[in-house]
């Protein structure tokens, strides 16, 4: 399909092994992605040499960590056309970003204010909403979908109106592989005064990002599903936005000036990195991201758009196999269920055959609920996903009846 894969392979370790008797066929890409030998040596790099806390000692080690760790916040900021490396924070990941702006911009929402979150949500992008809508009597309304699991415009353009405060939606869904109008979504949100918060958990590893093309105000993702390191993730915001908001967590680094007759705050970013950053996660996630743009972007998502395809166009031949919507954009992930497996037995005898997938609920139990589903198959892919993994999991579906 791409003649670009097997060089990437080459690159992923942890690709080349065997898992109960059988060659690894990883389809469990949403989840976390593997990490090329770049982001591997990067970390190792970092420990062995320049390992030092940042931005406080003035001893070599910490000047070298120090220009390190902020040359990957450029990096970043890079990445996704941010206005400036100060608007880039580092967090723990998608979840604590978005965490982050609830609980802190969330401060200025007021009773009766709503929160719109679409149905395709992952609970990161929605239970944080509902902690502060709990906490002044604000209110998170949900966005329908249509039958084929994208957001239903009509009803969201209807549910925009002047108490929306929020907009708060995927880039590409981990459940169904939806990928999101995020900019058309974000120009209507605009038009009726509200700020846009963009969960790019999805997308980071498969889509170019542009926030200011996509004129959001906030935007988040995690590095461990971008061929990063886990433990390490961004936020994006807005330089005035994140200038008004009140910082989150407090300690060392965030201050200016601490005093027991009142403390005063640091700039942006620093207002809300309180405490030791995650300094090998930041450089590996910048070796992750140089990692990636050394590639033909283009080439790869027209890989990847073909292979999620074939994905698709593949399970719906089996007999017995359903997909789980229909959206017209997919990307990525693909959900279907078996007519007579349980998703929890397929998932374990698949592995059982060195397929690894993921299965249940996916972290978007409102979903689940709005399709009449406790969970799915999920198998989703990576830049060096192959056309032969997909078919050693159509080949491992078929051999399932016979375990039964
Ligand atoms: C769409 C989406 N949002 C948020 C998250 C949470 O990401 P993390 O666990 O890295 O914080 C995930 C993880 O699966 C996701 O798929």
């Amino acid at each position: 399909m791409s003649e670009l894969v097997p060089t990437l392979r080459e690159q992923f370790p942890a690709l080349h092994q065997q898992v109960n008797g059988q060659p690894l066929i990883y389809l469990d890409n949403a989840a976390t992605t593997q990490k090329p030998l770049a982001v591997l040596q990067a970390m190792e790099h970092f420990y062995r040499n320049d390992n030092a806390n940042v931005h406080r000692a003035s001893h070599a080690l910490s000047a070298r960590a120090t220009a390190a760790f902020e040359a990957a916040r450029s990096t970043v900021a890079r990445f996704i056309n941010a206005g400036d490396p100060s608007e880039v924070i580092w967090t723990r990941g998608t979840t604590e970003s978005i965490n982050l702006v609830a609980a802190s911009w969330g401060d200025s929402l007021q009773a009766g204010d709503e929160i719109l979150v679409s149905t395709l949500e992952h609970h990161a992008n929605i239970v944080p909403w509902q902690l502060a809508a709990e906490r002044c009597g604000a209110i998170v309304r949900p966005i329908p979908l249509n039958a084929s699991g994208d957001i239903d415009l009509a009803a969201y353009q209807a549910l925009l109106g002047p108490r929306t405060r929020l907009v708060a939606v995927g880039h590409v869904s981990n459940a169904l592989g939806t990928v999101n109008p995020v900019a058309e979504l974000t120009r209507l949100a605009k038009a009726a005064g509200a700020l846009v918060l963009i969960d790019g958990a999805q997308a980071a590893a498969h889509l170019p990002i542009d926030v200011q093309l996509i004129g959001c105000d906030f935007y988040a993702f995690s590095g461990h599903k971008m061929y990063g390191p886990t433990g390490i993730g961004v936020l994006w915001g807005r330089r005035e936005l994140l200038e008004k908001m009140p910082p989150w967590q407090g300690g060392g680094e965030m201050i200016e000036r601490v005093s027991f007759a009142g403390t005063t705050f640091n700039q942006l970013p620093f207002k809300f990195e309180a405490g030791t950053p995650h300094m090998a996660g930041a450089i590996g996630l910048a070796a992750a991201i140089d990692f990636l743009q050394a590639q033909d972007r283009q080439a790869l998502l027209a890989h990847e758009q073909a292979l999620t395809r074939y994905l698709a166009e593949q399970l719906q031949a089996l007999p017995g196999v359903n997909l789980v919507g229909n959206p017209a954009q997919r990307l990525g992930a693909v959900s279907f269920l078996l007519a007579d497996i349980h998703p929890q037995d397929a998932g374990t005898l698949l592995d059982m055959q060195g397929v690894a997938v993921r299965v249940g609920h996916h972290c978007a139990m409102p979903l689940m609920e709005s399709l009449g589903l406790k969970g799915t198959i999920r198998a989703s892919l990576a830049c060096y996903s192959s056309q032969q993994d997909v078919d050693a999991l159509i080949t491992a579906i078929g051999k399932l009846e016979d375990f039964f």
